[in-house]
């Protein structure tokens, strides 16, 4: 298994060690409590249906599992609106709930990650009917960003900020004498505050809550906006982004202000008095690649979501650029990369691939839109996700990419519940195509989230053929596709092998020879061209994310292979 390659290759990474620490190649899975299992029967997920799957996902053979929030909220951008960190909201169950769920999880041997949010609260948090009680210039306001508004009356917003939902990023309050007053910054939906982080209650506030969580015995956290904590002081005047949510431009005075760092560190210390190691990952939508990854240096993440990865088109080019680019960039501070495709704010990758790749893909998608071409997306998401698993580092899996599930493109505006498609008017439909239940049983009530059939977004004819039980067993199934590419990932130890890039296979195919700490050599390769391709002469392949036609390499089709 050792010994010369018959091409030529160009480091671009070396090799970790069998002691480096489980978060540098775990692959986490994404559960999104609200769409998961619901044990209740309401139609929302819960945290005891959570706890009853949980074997589906040791049996998927992921290390850790990230929640979405659960905890005390009004529900207006889906628990992204916090009334309380450090309970659960009763439409998820209970902080016994809780302590079952990460109990069961360790019981299997999974790791469990829980969301924070400290960009903003809910706007039914107590702190915010403090503020709004005790008026201008008082402490309980200093917690949030208020302002005076400008012109004579105060009625203009202090700046032309834009939400990332939609809309202006000010609301105005009225003040306990009735008279319209301040106003209050809220990047997102009015219903989420911004936070201050320059005032102390709010950096010890988060500090319990760290401490609250790790107690209960999580192993990390993903942090919520983590690039949008701090704003420039001097609140400069600043366009729309052109990009719509999150769109990163690096000059915007809200976003990856240098001031984020040294929260970054503060919490690093405070996770390092436990043991064993708990962990942080950044939702940092930041680019360039070297801007993330100051993030991910030594004293601060442990993780970042490669999100330049998930925003590359499915073309050669871009794709080899964006895998050299990160891994040098994260390389150069000592961070492992994180690869991510899909999550509970994009279209899932199974309909994105579909789509025409010269473009930006929308925000969602409706039934009068452009639909995607589900066959193609699917052949190129599994494409797609065998070469991710097949780069070092970690990598994050959303729900349901298991089963290449495609977004709900024809969901009815009815059915909507996503803040930017009321913000905008229905402007941009929103991000409800990602958030739909999971199927696990055809036939059966809701696809099997539960036993009553109720479910808070409809489940599109398609998911019934892709249900859990559908592919369970069946050789050829995107789910039997996942779990072997998870066995042969640990099994070869691609998440802490070198990376190097094969040369001469054509400018449309993208090969990597992975060699592990022990010598183990894996070829992953990727054929983007029109046309079928030869693999190198002495290749056994282990796995295939479609069928070989004649030997040959297929469009669109990635393996990995023993050379
Ligand atoms: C993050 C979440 C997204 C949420 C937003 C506001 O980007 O992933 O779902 O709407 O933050 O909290």
């Amino acid at each position: 298994m050792t010994g010369a390659t018959p091409f030529a290759t160009r480091e671009l990474h070396a090799p970790g060690s069998a002691g480096d620490p489980w978060w540098r190649d775990a692959v986490i899975y994404q559960v999104y409590p609200r769409s998961w299992a619901d044990a209740d029967g309401d139609g929302i997920g819960d945290l005891r249906g959570i706890a009853s799957r949980l074997a589906h996902l040791a049996a998927l053979g992921v290390d850790a599992v990230w929640l979405s929030p659960f905890y005390t909220s009004p529900q207006r951008d889906a628990g992204y609106d916090v009334a309380d960190h450090r309970d659960v909201d009763p439409l998820f169950g209970s902080l016994t709930d809780a302590d079952a769920l990460i109990a069961r999880a360790h019981e299997l041997g999974l790791r469990i990650i829980v969301d924070l949010v400290p960009n903003h609260t809910s706007s039914e948090h107590p702190w915010f009917g403090e503020a709004l009680t005790a008026g201008p210039g008082s402490p309980e306001r200093d917690r949030y960003h208020f302002r005076d508004g400008l012109g004579e009356d105060g009625s203009e917003p202090p700046t032309n900020w834009q939400s990332n939902f939609g809309g202006a990023a000010w609301t105005r309050v009225t003040e306990p004498d009735g008279r319209p007053g301040q106003w209050y910054l809220h990047l997102f939906d009015p219903s989420q505050p911004d936070l201050n982080w320059q005032n102390c209650d709010v950096r010890a506030d988060f500090r319990s809550t760290l401490r609250f969580w790790l107690d209960r015995g999580v192993d990390g956290f993903r942090v919520d906006v983590a690039h949008g904590l701090v704003k420039d002081p001097t609140f400069p005047p600043f366009g729309t982004p052109p990009g719509g949510l999150l769109e990163v431009t690096s000059d915007a005075p809200f976003w990856d202000q240098d001031g984020v760092h040294e929260i970054y560190r503060d919490w690093r210390e405070l996770l390092q008095e436990y043991s064993p190691e708990r962990i942080m990952c950044a939702e940092a939508w930041v680019s360039p690649a070297d801007r993330a990854a100051r993030y991910v240096r030594e004293d601060e993440f442990h993780q970042a979501f490669n999100f330049e990865f998930l925003d590359t088109p499915w073309l050669a080019e871009p794709m080899r650029d964006v895998i050299a680019g990160s891994l040098a960039a994260s390389d150069a501070v000592g961070a492992p990369t994180t690869w991510v495709l899909s999550n509970h704010d994009v279209l899932r990758h199974a309909s994105r691939l579909g789509l025409p790749q010269d473009e930006e893909p929308p925000n969602g998608i409706g039934p009068e839109d452009l639909q995607p071409d589900a066959a193609l997306g699917l052949r190129r998401a599994r494409a797609a996700t065998t070469l991710m698993l097949g780069l070092p580092g970690g990598a994050y899996v959303y729900q349901g990419e298991e089963l290449g599930l495609p977004e709900h493109t024809t969901l009815p505006d009815e059915a909507r519940a996503d803040p930017t498609f009321t913000r905008t008017r229905g402007a941009e439909k929103g991000r409800d195509g990602c958030r739909v239940p999971m199927p696990w049983t055809k036939g059966a009530p809701a696809l099997g989230f539960n036993d009553t059939g109720a479910a808070w977004l409809p489940q599109p004819d398609s998911y019934a053929d892709l249900a859990v039980d559908q592919q369970d067993g069946v050789p050829g199934s995107t789910l039997e596709l996942y779990r072997q590419l998870l066995a042969l990932r640990r099994e070869r130890d691609l998440g802490r092998a070198g990376l190097a890039e094969v040369e001469g296979l054509g400018d449309e195919v993208l090969a990597y020879l992975a060699t592990a700490p022990d010598g183990t050599r894996t070829l992953v390769v990727a054929n983007l061209s029109p046309e079928s391709i030869e693999l190198p002469a002495g290749t056994r392949v282990l796995v295939a994310s479609d069928e070989l036609v004649e030997g040959g390499l297929p469009t669109d089709t990635c393996v990995w292979a023993e050379i």
